[in-house]
């Protein structure tokens, strides 16, 4: 499957947001997008094949830490590995920078759940009422080594 993983642009936040849109109940906007751009781009991929958005990553900073803020993928891409090359592309280049990576997780998304745990993440705690419309979260995480 010829697409590349690379840093963001400016350019693909539309592309993006299209994504989340269809993906999440609560998703991130233009403008959140554009801070984690403006914040973050060093955090930051995307699948790309021939200008077309396929899927993204972006991890926000913490102290010692790297959260994901958002992953997600184009739904006639999913279950093709697209996920799985850009965590692992992005954990390939968070080793030299943390040693952990965490991430939240509604209770229902078994996709994720099924995702994140085959590669790896364990969970740490739930998050009781995490979510606005109070849904629990799973709390993962994975050591960087
Ligand atoms: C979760 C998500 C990012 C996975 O992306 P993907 O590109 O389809 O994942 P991959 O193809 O790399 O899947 C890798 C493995 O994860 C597991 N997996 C992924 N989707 C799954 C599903 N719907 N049901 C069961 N297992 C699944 C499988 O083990 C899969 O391997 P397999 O296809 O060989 O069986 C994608 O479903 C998505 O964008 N969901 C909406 C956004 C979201 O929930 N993001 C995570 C929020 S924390």
């Amino acid at each position: 499957m010829d697409y590349v993983i690379r840093y963001v642009k400016k350019s693909d936040i539309d592309q993006i947001q299209k994504i989340e849109e269809e993906s999440f109940p609560h998703p991130f906007s233009i403008n959140q997008f554009l801070q984690l751009y403006v914040n973050y781009n060093e955090i930051f991929f995307v699948a790309e094949k021939n200008k077309e958005i396929l899927g993204y990553i972006v991890g926000i900073m913490g102290f010692r830490k790297i959260t994901v803020a958002s992953i997600a993928v184009k739904e006639e891409w999913r279950r093709k590995g697209v996920a799985t090359k850009l965590i692992r592309y992005f954990t390939k280049k968070m080793k030299t920078i943390v040693k952990t990576l965490e991430l939240q997780v509604r209770i229902s998304n078994k996709p994720a759940i099924f995702f994140y745990e085959g590669i790896g993440f364990t969970c740490k705690s739930i998050l009781r009422g995490y979510y606005p419309d109070k849904e629990d979260a799973i709390l993962y995480c994975k050591a960087l080594c």
